[in-house]
């Protein structure tokens, strides 16, 4: 392993909707890399279970904490929880948890339905953000990966709920990241292109790989390489940042 990675050793990271998909991948690299990981899941128990069984088979250490990302009074009792669990200040947040994401018409769409989708993306990652700051501040550092969506390049059509949310996560990350710099603390974002997971079972993906320069679909691997280099010293003078990780299928932002 690169040297930088290494240095994830000890610290402590809090990853949201870690019980399958995305979340479990990044979970499990960062605990690879020597972190920690509080593995947060909403519903699904066993399955969260289920990732940190993963993790400690990999010589690993994590827990899993029911909390569901949208409730304020949740999430300020998970940070508490889980810094209290590792004894240490949470080090790493990742905001990956999502919600359900139905695609509607404009004629469709409703102020609840783009709501819907502003809870998971800008209102859970700002609860956090608030929970885990002033640990993050005693340290001296933090480090902050949310995960966004190459749908803020694309547009994608019937849509703009999801897409609206997720844009809105680009604008935020580069806000914390001029604030937060002076206190240590980065803040960035990795934007996936179409990651197959679990709920993806079945999908026809060829149409979408034709049109992505390196040929394929991504694997949810891809992108916990990404967050376990932008979480690591090796990017450690880097912030504000849009990293897309879509084989080339967008540029830009
Ligand atoms: N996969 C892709 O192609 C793709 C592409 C672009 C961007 N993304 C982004 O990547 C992230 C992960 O996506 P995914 O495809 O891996 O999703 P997923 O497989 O549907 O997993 C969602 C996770 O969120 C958790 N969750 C749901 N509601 C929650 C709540 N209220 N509080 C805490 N956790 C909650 C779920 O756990 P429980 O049900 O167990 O609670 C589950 O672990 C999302 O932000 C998504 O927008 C994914």
């Amino acid at each position: 392993m690169v040297e930088y990675l290494q240095q994830l050793k000890g610290k402590v990271a809090l990853v949201t909707g870690a019980s399958r998909g995305l979340g479990r991948h990044i979970a499990t690299a960062l605990a690879a890399a020597g972190a920690r990981v509080a593995v947060n899941y909403a519903n699904a128990a066993g399955d969260a279970e289920e990732t940190v069984r993963l993790i400690a088979a990999n010589g690993g250490e994590a827990a899993a904490f029911c909390a569901s990302v949208t409730e304020p009074s949740e999430v300020e009792a998970l940070a508490a929880r889980v810094e209290s669990h590792f004894g240490r200040a949470i080090d790493i947040v990742v905001n990956n948890a999502t919600g359900p994401q139905p695609m509607f018409t404009v004629e469709d769409s409703t102020w609840e339905t783009y709501q819907d989708q502003l809870d998971f993306f800008v209102k859970a990652p700002l609860l956090l953000l608030k929970a885990v700051l002033p640990g993050m501040k005693r340290q001296g550092e933090g480090c902050i990966v949310n995960i966004g969506s190459e749908v803020v390049q694309l547009g994608n059509a019937n849509f703009s709920s999801y897409v609206t949310a997720k844009s809105a996560m680009i604008g935020m990350t580069r806000s914390w990241a001029s604030e937060l710099g002076p206190s240590g603390i980065r803040v960035n974002l990795v934007a996936p292109g179409w990651i197959p997971v679990e709920r993806h079972a079945g999908a026809d993906t060829r149409g979408y790989a034709a049109g992505v320069p390196l040929g394929r679909v991504g694997e949810p691997a891809d992108i916990a390489a990404a967050v376990v280099f932008l979480a690591s010293s090796g990017a450690k003078f880097i912030t504000g940042q849009c990293l897309s990780v879509n084989g080339g299928n967008t540029f830009g932002i």
